[in-house]
């Protein structure tokens, strides 16, 4: 089977009424169209909502996978505020984001810490979507390679066997701004290859990320960018159920050439 990805990185929108109402008006959206149903639609709500996500997921047509935004590094224990992966996978989550730039930014969260996040995160049942990618002041200096590798390097086999990896550059996410498709392409090859050579992985699902929109989203999966370019991850432009539809139907006509069985 070969799919695409799309996961909507909701942030903190969105309350438990609104995203049983988001909902329902994608599956409106999505229903009659020619949209691929191979494809795997990804929604990351706020913890809040998601058991809301998760109860009519598995009923959207496509089904909609639930992921959660983040997840603490230890089991259980004294850690007020914190969620737990077996939390997360009890609730019907089948994803989780690690690495997002902003909480390695915002939260100090270390690349030792988002490799415990993930390790945990995979022994749970629950596959680990890890964000990598430089900031502006690091392309501009040319380590973007360096950047993502050091990101990669960071992660164990327990946290990366099954994982997918978003490549998001820091300074396209939110800002309109984002890398020519060609420049996301030499990356995505470079981190398949890193992981078929660190992890011993096979078609490693790579998703881009950072300022995707309906108007742009065929560049980023079409072309010379289908094998290599898995999926994207989309933040503000999901939070309209309107404009992420459009980006599913889109970016699902571009084919993918990966072939998926254990993702
Ligand atoms: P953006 O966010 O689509 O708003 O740029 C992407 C992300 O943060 O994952």
């Amino acid at each position: 089977m070969s799919h695409s990805y799309f996961v909507a990185n909701w942030k903190m929108h969105k309350t438990a009424t609104e995203a049983a109402a988001y909902i329902t008006a994608l599956e409106a959206e999505l229903a009659g169209t020619d949209v691929d149903l191979s494809n795997r639609l990804i929604i990351a709500p706020p913890y809040t909502a998601i058991a809301t996500v998760a109860a009519r997921g598995p009923h959207a047509s496509p089904k909609i996978y639930v992921a959660a935004q983040n997840v603490h590094h230890e089991s259980e224990g004294a850690y007020t505020g914190e969620i737990s992966a077996g939390m997360l996978s009890e609730l019907g989550c089948r994803y989780v984001i690690v690495g997002h730039s902003e909480r390695r930014i915002y939260c100090s969260e270390s690349d030792t810490v988002i490799n415990k996040k993930a390790s945990l995160a995979a022994e749970s049942g629950l596959i680990p979507i890890l964000c990598v990618g430089e900031t502006r002041r690091e392309r501009l200096d040319g380590k973007t390679w360096d950047v993502v590798e050091r990101q990669l390097t960071a992660m164990g086999k327990t946290a990366m066997k099954e994982a997918l990896i978003a490549y998001e550059p820091v300074w396209a996410i939110g800002t309109g701004e984002s890398p020519l498709p060609s420049e996301v392409v030499e990356i995505h090859v470079r981190i398949q290859d890193f992981c078929r050579s660190t992890w011993d992985t096979i078609d490693q699902p790579v998703l881009y990320g950072g300022s995707v929109t309906p108007e742009n989203v065929a560049s980023f999966l079409s072309g010379s960018c289908s094998r290599h370019v898995n999926g994207v991850l989309v933040g503000s432009a999901s939070l309209s159920s309107h404009l992420f539809a459009s980006i599913v139907r889109l970016g699902g006509k571009c084919t993918s050439s990966l072939q998926l069985s254990t993702y």
